[in-house]
């Protein structure tokens, strides 16, 4: 298939989310009155909020690191004629999970937090919200192929597609940022 060029905008724009979240702090995505309109109830719960205290990757929170999936997969979901509406709310809660995973082992002797968290995100989602089916696999399956069993819809590959996209990127620019303090306090030295 030939790719247009609205496609390679679209990666630029992508990609730019993802590498710069001034956005995110800047709230940004509150002018986008079309995706705000179907998370508004998300941003002003509680416990979706509370996800500002956990810190996800690098200096990523968990809130940033879910707006992030939620948005980025929001306008995939657009741009090839998906569910868009059940792939922003999924986003945002696919990792409501509600403790600091890094010292969650300590804590609970879980070690598990890689493979369990989706369950857990999915119970404390469904306490909040009332979910559809598609919702509910995006949030279920969005560690495969860690996890052993694929997604069922194609809105779930996006969530899971956008959430290694994020993560990845989050795990890069804290390395980036420590070998800069750490370029620094030699050239100091
Ligand atoms: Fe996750
Ligand atoms: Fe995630």
């Amino acid at each position: 298939m030939k790719k247009d060029e609205s496609y390679y905008l679209m990666r630029e724009q992508l990609k730019e989310w993802v590498e710069d979240s001034q956005w995110i702090i800047d709230e940004e995505y509150i002018k986008d009155k079309e995706y705000y309109d179907c998370v508004k109830d998300i941003f002003n719960n509680k416990a979706f909020q509370s996800m500002n205290q956990f810190i996800q990757h690098g200096t990523t929170t968990t809130r940033a690191h879910s707006i992030q999936v939620s948005y980025l997969a929001y306008h995939m979901a657009k741009a090839r004629g998906l569910d868009y509406v059940s792939v922003a709310r999924a986003g945002l809660l696919h990792d409501l999970f509600l403790y600091d995973w890094h010292t969650h082992a300590k804590e609970t002797g879980n070690r598990f937090h890689g493979f369990t968290h989706p369950r857990t995100a999915l119970k404390n989602a469904e306490k909040e919200f009332q979910l559809n089916d598609i919702e509910r696999n995006c949030i279920l399956r969005h560690m495969w192929p860690l996890t052993p069993i694929p997604p069922k819809y194609k809105e779930a590959f996006l969530i899971t597609y956008a959430d290694k996209y994020c993560s990845l990127a989050e795990v890069f620019v804290g390395w980036k940022m420590r070998a800069a303090q750490v370029m620094a306090k030699l050239t100091n030295a």
